[in-house]
C-alpha cells in the first residue's frame, strides 16, 4: 500500500548572522514532528533553508569586505553545522541563491504580471530595514515598526505591486471554512480582525534601492521584494516552474501539511502566501501553525540585540538530546516560553537524569543483580503490573493525539507519566524485599516486576525516539534489544514485546547529573539569561501575561483541592545532613549543610529546641528545593526542611525516609 504523504516546513532563516537557540526551537519542533510522522508510517518531506537576499545582507557583506554571495555562503555553512549537531533530519534544504529557486521566483513574478495580478506604480511608504517590511502609518506602534519596535524610514520609489485586495474575500471565506488553517485559533482572529476585515492594501513586491536580490527578468532595474522571493521557497524546492531534478516532488507533496512559523510571520504565511497560491491556481497549505517565542526573562532575544544564547555551546556541554528535550518540553506550544539557565539545568537534572536515566539504570541493575542480567520469564496477564500494562495500552494513542494537534510538551508529559508510574511501581512492589524470597511466590513476582519494568523502558525508548534520537538507541543497547522490529511504533500494539532471555547491558548514565550551582554560575557568565532587555517587545507581552496570571483566581476549588500541576510546582527532594550546628546569634535556628545530589546547600531551620544538632548528622531529610533563597540572621537559607508539627509547635518531628535513600531524589 502506498504510504500517506506528509510535508512540513520551517521558515527559511535570514542569512544575515548566526543562529541562536530561538531559531533552533522552530527547527527542533519541526524535526520532532517529521520524525514522529515517519515513525508512524508516513512518507515525509521536511524542508528548511536559508533566506539570503535583501538590503541587510548586502550591508553586512560590505562591512565584512566580501561579496554578498561569499558572505551568505559562510553563514549558511554555519547553519548547516548547527542543524547537523542538532540531528535535524531535513529532506530538502533550500537556498534562495540556488539557481532553481531564482528561476521559480522570476517565473512566478512574470506569470502574475502577465495575468494582471502584478502591476507597476509608485511606492511611497515606511520601511523597516531590519525586518525587511513595509508598514502603513496606522500599523506603526508609537511611530516605530510594530514587529521589532525600531524606527522606520520613509521611502519613495517606482515599484511593482501585487493585487492582494482582489483575493481578500476568497481568503476570508477560506479561513472561515477551514478553522484549522491558522493555528492556534487565537491567531485566526488576529489575522481576520487586524488585517483582512479592515481591508488589504496591495503589496509592494519589488525594490530598486538595492541590488542583492533576484532581478525581475523583464525589468532588471527591479529586484523581487524579499517576501515574494522567500515564500516561493516552499514550492521552488519541489520543482514548481523550474527544471530542478526534484520536480516530481511538487506532485507528490504539495499542498504542504504544516508550515511551522514564528508568531511574527504568521501574517505573511496566512495572507500573502495563500493569495499568491490562489493567483497561481495552486492548492493552499492545510495548516499554518504560529508558535510563540523563546524569550529571556527580560524579553526577546535577537541577533541585533546581541543577547543571544549559542546552541553549539549548550550542546557541547550537555549533549544534543538534552537541548532538544529542553526546547520541546519547556515551551508551551503556541505560547512564549522563557529560556533561563536555571530552567535548562533543572530540566536536565530532574526529567532526564533523575526520572528517565535513573529508571533505566535501576531496571538494568536489578535485572543484573537478581537474574544474572537476563530478562526473566514472567507472567504478563496477572495482577502484578496491571496498572503499567493499562498505561502502555493507551500511551501510544495519547501521544498520537497530542502530536496530531502539535502539542509536543503534552506528548512528552504523557511519556514521562509512564516513567513516573514505573517509579511508583517499584515503591509499591519493593523488589529488594521480594528478592529475599521470604514468601512463596516472591521469586515469580520479582520476575514479573522486572519484566514489566524492562518492557516499559522499551515503550519509553520507542516513543521518545522522535524527540531524543540519540537517547533511544542508547536505551535499546542497555536493554539488549537488537531486533529493529522491537524499536518500531507497530511493536507497541501489544504489551510483551521484549523477549524473555534478552541480555541487558549496563551502560553509562544516559544523562549524568549536573552540579547545578556551579553550572548555572558558569552559564550566566557565558549567557546572562537574566539580563534586563526592557527595550524589546517580548517584555510587554510577558508583563501582561504576568499581570493576567496574577489576576487569575488561584486554581483552587471550594474544597481546598489543588490541581496536580500546582503540586508539581513544588520540588521536594531528599537531602543528606552533612553538618548541623546552632546558628550563632539565634536561639531558634539550626544551620544545616546538606548534600542534594551533586549540590551542597545551606538551610536554616527553626527547630533548635527539638534536636541535638549532632544527632541529625547523617540523616536523610526532605526539603523544598525550589523555594526562593532567604537571608536570616545574615545567612542565606536555600530551601526548607520539612517537619511534622502540631499547631502550637510544641511537638515536632523531621520528615525522613523509611528506608535508607540516596540524596537528591524527587519526593512525590
Ligand atoms: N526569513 C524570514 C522567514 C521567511 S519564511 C518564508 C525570517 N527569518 S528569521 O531568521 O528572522 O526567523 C526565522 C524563524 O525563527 C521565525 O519563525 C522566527 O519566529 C523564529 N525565531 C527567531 N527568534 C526566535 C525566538 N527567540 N524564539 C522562537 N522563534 C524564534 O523571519
Amino acid at each position: 500500500m502506498e504510504k500517506k504523504k506528509f510535508m512540513i516546513t520551517t521558515p527559511i532563516y535570514y542569512a544575515s548572522g548566526s543562529l541562536h537557540i530561538g531559531h533552533c526551537y522552530t527547527t527542533v519542533a519541526a524535526d520532532a514532528i517529521a520524525r514522529y510522522k515517519r515513525a508512524s508510517g508516513y512518507d515525509v518531506y521536511f524542508m528548511t533553508g536559508s533566506d539570503e537576499h535583501g538590503q541587510k545582507v548586502e550591508r553586512k557583506a560590505k562591512e565584512a569586505g566580501v561579496t554578498p554571495k561569499q558572505y551568505v555562503d559562510d553563514v549558511v555553512g554555519a547553519f548547516l553545522n548547527v542543524w547537523k549537531h542538532l540531528n535535524i533530519s531535513y529532506d530538502g534544504f533550500v537556498r534562495t541563491t540556488d539557481e532553481y529557486h531564482k528561476l521559480t521566483a522570476q517565473r512566478i513574478f512574470k506569470k502574475l504580471y502577465d495575468q494582471g495580478d502584478i502591476y507597476k506604480s509608485e511606492y511611497e511608504g515606511l520601511y523597516c530595514t531590519p525586518c525587511e517590511a513595509f508598514w502603513l502609518e496606522r500599523q506603526l506602534k508609537d511611530g516605530c515598526c510594530p514587529d521589532c519596535g525600531r524606527p522606520v524610514e520613509k521611502v519613495k520609489e517606482e515599484s511593482y505591486f501585487f493585487r492582494l485586495s482582489k483575493y481578500a474575500d476568497r481568503l476570508i471565506q477560506h479561513i472561515r471554512d477551514n478553522p484549522d488553517f491558522i493555528q492556534p485559533t487565537s491567531r485566526t482572529n488576529e489575522m481576520l480582525n487586524n488585517f483582512l476585515l479592515p481591508g488589504l492594501e496591495d503589496l509592494c513586491v519589488s525594490r530598486t534601492t538595492f541590488k542583492w536580490g533576484i532581478p525581475v527578468d523583464f525589468d532588471e532595474r527591479h529586484v523581487i521584494y524579499v517576501w515574494v522571493d522567500a515564500l516561493t521557497n516552499y514550492i521552488s524546492k519541489l520543482g514548481y516552474l523550474n527544471d530542478n531534478a526534484d520536480s516530481k516532488l511538487m506532485e507528490k507533496y504539495w499542498p504542504c501539511d504544516v508550515h511551522l512559523v514564528g508568531k511574527e510571520i504568521v501574517r505573511f504565511h496566512t495572507i500573502i502566501w495563500p493569495i499568491m497560491l490562489m493567483a497561481l491556481g495552486l492548492p493552499l497549505p492545510s495548516k499554518v501553525f504560529g508558535h510563540g517565542w523563546l524569550v529571556l526573562e527580560g524579553g526577546k532575544m535577537s541577533k541585533s540585540k546581541g543577547n543571544v544564547v549559542d546552541p553549539l555551546v549548550l550542546m557541547e556541554r550537555y549533549g544534543t538530546d538534552a537541548i532538544r528535550y529542553f526546547l520541546l518540553r519547556e515551551v508551551p506550544f503556541g505560547s512564549d516560553g522563557i529560556f533561563s539557565n536555571e530552567a535548562l539545568i533543572n530540566r536536565i537534572n530532574t526529567d532526564l537524569a533523575n526520572d528517565l536515566g535513573n529508571m533505566l539504570s535501576r531496571t538494568v541493575a536489578m535485572i543484573e543483580k537478581y537474574f544474572d542480567g537476563t530478562v526473566p520469564e514472567a507472567q504478563t496477564d496477572g495482577e502484578t503490573g496491571r496498572s503499567l500494562r493499562s498505561i502502555c495500552e493507551t500511551l501510544p494513542h495519547d501521544v498520537e493525539k497530542h502530536m496530531e494537534n502539535l502539542r509536543i510538551p503534552e506528548a512528552l508529559q504523557s511519556i514521562w507519566s509512564l516513567i513516573d508510574n514505573c517509579n511508583k511501581f517499584i515503591d509499591d512492589t519493593c523488589p529488594w524485599i521480594l528478592a529475599k524470597g521470604e514468601n512463596e511466590g516472591d521469586r515469580e513476582k520479582l520476575a514479573s516486576v522486572l519484566y514489566h519494568l524492562a518492557e516499559c523502558m522499551r515503550y519509553t525508548a520507542v516513543l521518545i525516539a522522535p524527540f531524543l534520537p540519540e537517547t533511544a538507541p542508547r536505551m535499546f543497547a542497555q536493554l539488549g534489544i537488537e531486533d529493529e522490529s522491537l524499536m518500531s511504533f507497530e511493536s507497541l500494539d501489544k504489551f510483551g514485546g521484549i523477549k524473555v532471555g534478552t541480555h541487558v547491558v549496563k551502560g553509562e548514565a544516559l544523562f549524568p547529573r549536573i552540579d547545578a550551582k556551579k553550572e548555572i554560575a558558569e552559564l550566566e557568565a557565558l549567557f546572562p539569561t537574566k539580563e534586563d532587555n526592557k527595550a524589546e517587545n517580548g517584555v510587554e507581552e510577558k508583563k501582561k501575561e504576568k499581570a493576567e496570571k496574577k489576576a487569575e483566581k488561584p486554581k483552587e476549588s471550594n474544597d481546598g483541592m489543588i490541581e496536580f500541576s500546582d503540586f508539581e510546582k513544588v520540588h521536594f527532594r531528599t537531602a543528606k545532613v552533612l553538618e548541623c550546628v546552632p546558628l550563632e546569634g539565634s536561639e531558634k535556628l539550626l544551620k544545616f549543610t546538606l548534600r542534594v545530589g551533586d549540590e551542597t546547600r545551606t538551610i536554616l531551620s527553626g527547630i533548635r529546641k527539638f534536636y541535638n544538632p549532632d544527632d541529625l548528622v547523617g540523616k536523610t531529610v526532605v526539603i523544598v528545593a525550589n523555594l526562593k533563597p532567604r537571608k536570616m540572621c545574615g545567612v542565606m537559607s536555600e530551601g526548607m526542611i520539612l517537619c511534622a508539627a502540631n499547631d502550637e509547635a510544641s511537638a515536632l518531628s523531621l520528615i525522613t525516609t523509611l528506608d535508607e535513600m540516596q540524596d537528591g531524589l524527587t519526593v512525590r
